[in-house]
């Protein structure tokens, strides 16, 4: 390796989390304080599923972005630790009703909570942390607020259902795709950076600029983890790679690979997400596919220009640390392999 090319890496260091970490660490001792509190009850069963799951970690990246945002606008209350943490909750309520909808086995690296506690439990707790997520917005008292997570959450589910709709669906296109992963993932992205803005009463340009940067930001996200689902290099998400295979879902390296294929890969591909074709050899052969085509790289290539477009939605508010541990977090989530 030549001086110049080490001198370079020096100038341009991996985009990472840390900054992240760091600037949020003391309001997330806050935020998990809310979370186990509340996520507790006289019936032992729901403390039990939800500790399952919460105990798991998670990379608890949209409570991280609601602090975030208020340390970008110079908020100085305490408002953003209660409704990071309702943003959380709404998070492990989808994800609970999600693993029992795609009827995944694996979940932050331990047995889905639907394995070990069953169907009928996961849904119900994934009810009752919505209910305290809701409880905890309206102590807050900002109607504003409450407008913003509730309207996020009815377009989680519907995106979920939107996407129930387009499973095994071979003609899926790119932009039902997108509009799908805007609603099931984007949505809570945009609404946790959003409320930062809300509770220091911004402006709302400034406002519109936080929900910008974590719409897109969470387009970007959506990308990855359908990326990573095919990808052979990945190291381990905590998750069964090949869930989406397995379920018919058309998502976009596989949407890319269908469009790009020749006739024999194609009449596999619908074979496959119409579900006769979902082997483990069935998989490797998609991943290959996938591959040859470049499916997962230009994916990740999509992924890159959302997390662009969220870093410039910063362009309006001063540089300081909050808006560059919020532009690595954007370039760490295209690069993350997990
Ligand atoms: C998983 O979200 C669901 C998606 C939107 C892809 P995360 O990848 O943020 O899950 P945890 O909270 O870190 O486990
Ligand atoms: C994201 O979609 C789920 C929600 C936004 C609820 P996935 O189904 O791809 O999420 P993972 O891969 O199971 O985490
Ligand atoms: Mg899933
Ligand atoms: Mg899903
Ligand atoms: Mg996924």
């Amino acid at each position: 390796m030549t001086a110049d090319v080490v001198s370079l890496s020096r100038k341009t260091p991996e985009p990472s989390l840390e900054p992240m970490l760091a600037l949020t660490a003391s309001g997330m001792n806050h935020v998990n304080q809310v979370i186990l509190d509340r996520m507790q009850s006289e019936v032992p069963l729901i403390p039990a599923l939800a500790g399952h799951l919460i105990s798991g970690g998670g990379k608890r990246l949209r409570p991280m972005l609601t602090l975030a945002g208020a340390d970008l606008v110079g908020y100085q209350g305490t408002r953003q630790h209660r409704l990071a943490a309702a943003v959380e909750f709404i998070h492990t309520a989808t994800l609970l009703h999600d693993d029992v909808v795609d009827g995944s086995d694996l979940r932050r690296g331990k047995a889905a909570a639907n394995i070990i506690f069953g169907n009928p439990a996961t849904v119900l707790v994934g009810d009752f942390l919505f209910s305290r997520s809701f409880e905890l917005m309206v102590e807050d008292g900002s109607l504003k607020v409450l407008k913003i997570l509730s309207g996020a959450s009815a377009i989680i589910a519907e995106g979920e259902v939107d996407q129930l709709t387009a499973q095994r669906r071979i003609d899926t296109s790119e932009e039902r795709y997108l509009h799908i992963i805007r609603a099931k993932t984007a949505a809570l992205f945009a609404a946790a950076s959003r409320i930062a803005a809300v509770v220091a009463e911004c402006d709302d340009e400034r406002e519109r600029a936080l929900d910008e940067y974590g719409r897109n930001l969470g387009v970007a996200f959506q990308l990855v983890d359908d990326a990573l689902d095919y990808d052979a290099e990945a190291s381990t998400m905590g998750k069964d790679r090949g869930d989406d295979f397995r379920e018919g879902k058309m998502t976009l390296p596989v949407i890319l690979a269908y469009a790009r294929g020749d006739a024999e890969e194609r009449s596999f591909w619908q074979a496959a997400i119409g579900g006769h074709r979902v082997s483990d050899a069935d998989l490797d052969h998609a991943i290959a596919l996938i591959d040859r085509r470049n499916a997962v790289a230009d994916t990740r290539a999509r992924a890159r220009h959302f997390a662009q477009r969220a870093i410039d939605a910063l362009s309006i508010f001063p540089h300081n640390r909050a808006r560059e541990a919020m532009e690595q977090a954007a370039l760490f989530a295209v690069l993350r392999g997990y």
